[in-house]
């Protein structure tokens, strides 16, 4: 894609890589029964890492930190080591497609907002892999929070993500996959809105002055603008729920 290093300028400016919270990841890792005291994590597209942190500070694990852009995992080893909490982190840059490490490696595999870049389906298939048996997998996956949405959206989303599906048919999905669905729960707005679309509204104001002139810069940011426009006026309409499941052998 054109401009790419645009749409990276966006994106390093912002706290996170998608919507997300510290309060949920901290819901979804405590409905994991019988965690080990100190796991091996995954986290796959980690991003900046703000939920990388919050799982060293929930898990007391070692977490291998995984993205292929290293600018944002540059970010996560700052940040960490602010808080002391590089010991737990192995900020690694590799593609989420050229993963080798051994099957039943892991104790849990997290993924906010980034398992879709595999497909989900193929995401699940290989997290199934690279989980120990009985391991366990949280994800964040965009889907209809309605059975029949507005054509607009159905528009976009058949070309943005024509993965997306409403919830039951994730579960199916997932449990087709032979993973056991222990919890299920849909993001809240202020998670879109707070912790991603505000502060890059704010970033796009100052990048569309730095760019006033710049024809290629200012299409992404536009494109951004309307996606931050379609989450406000169709946001009963489609979202991120968490997934938390566990590996049946
Ligand atoms: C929507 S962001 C989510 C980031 C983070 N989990 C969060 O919630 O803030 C998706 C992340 O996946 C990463 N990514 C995209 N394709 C990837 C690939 N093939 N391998 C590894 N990471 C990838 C991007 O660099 C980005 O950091």
């Amino acid at each position: 894609m054109d401009g790419m290093e645009y749409f990276y300028e966006l994106f390093e400016a912002l706290p996170r890589g998608g919507p997300g919270d510290n309060k949920s990841t901290k819901k979804a890792f405590n409905t994991i029964p019988k965690r080990p005291e100190q796991p091996l994590i995954l986290d796959i597209g980690c991003g900046p890492g703000v939920q990388t942190i919050e799982l060293a500070k929930l898990s007391n694990g070692r977490i291998i930190a995984l993205d292929n852009h290293q600018a944002f995992l540059d970010k996560l080893t700052s940040n960490a080591k602010e808080e002391e909490l590089l010991d737990h982190i192995v900020p690694t840059n590799i593609s989420m497609l050229d993963m080798d490490f051994g099957e039943n490696t892991f104790d849990i595999i997290w993924s906010e907002g980034a398992l879709y870049f595999m497909g989900f389906q193929n995401g699940l298939r290989r997290c199934h892999q690279l989980l120990k048996n009985d391991g366990f997998l949280a994800v964040t996956e965009l889907v209809y929070l309605v059975n029949n949405p507005p054509a607009p959206l159905i528009q976009y989303f058949e070309k943005e993500y024509p993965d997306i599906k409403p919830v039951k048919d994730k579960i199916d999905l997932i449990e087709n996959e032979r993973f056991h669905l222990i919890t299920n729960f849909t993001l809240p707005e202020s998670s879109w809105l707070d912790c991603f679309y505000l502060p890059m509204e704010e970033e796009l104001t100052r990048l569309n002055k730095k760019y006033k002139s710049n024809k290629i810069a200012l299409g992404i940011f536009e494109e951004m603008k309307n996606e931050i426009n379609l989450y406000k006026k169709f946001s009963d309409f489609y979202g991120y729920e968490f997934f938390v499941m566990q590996r049946i052998n």
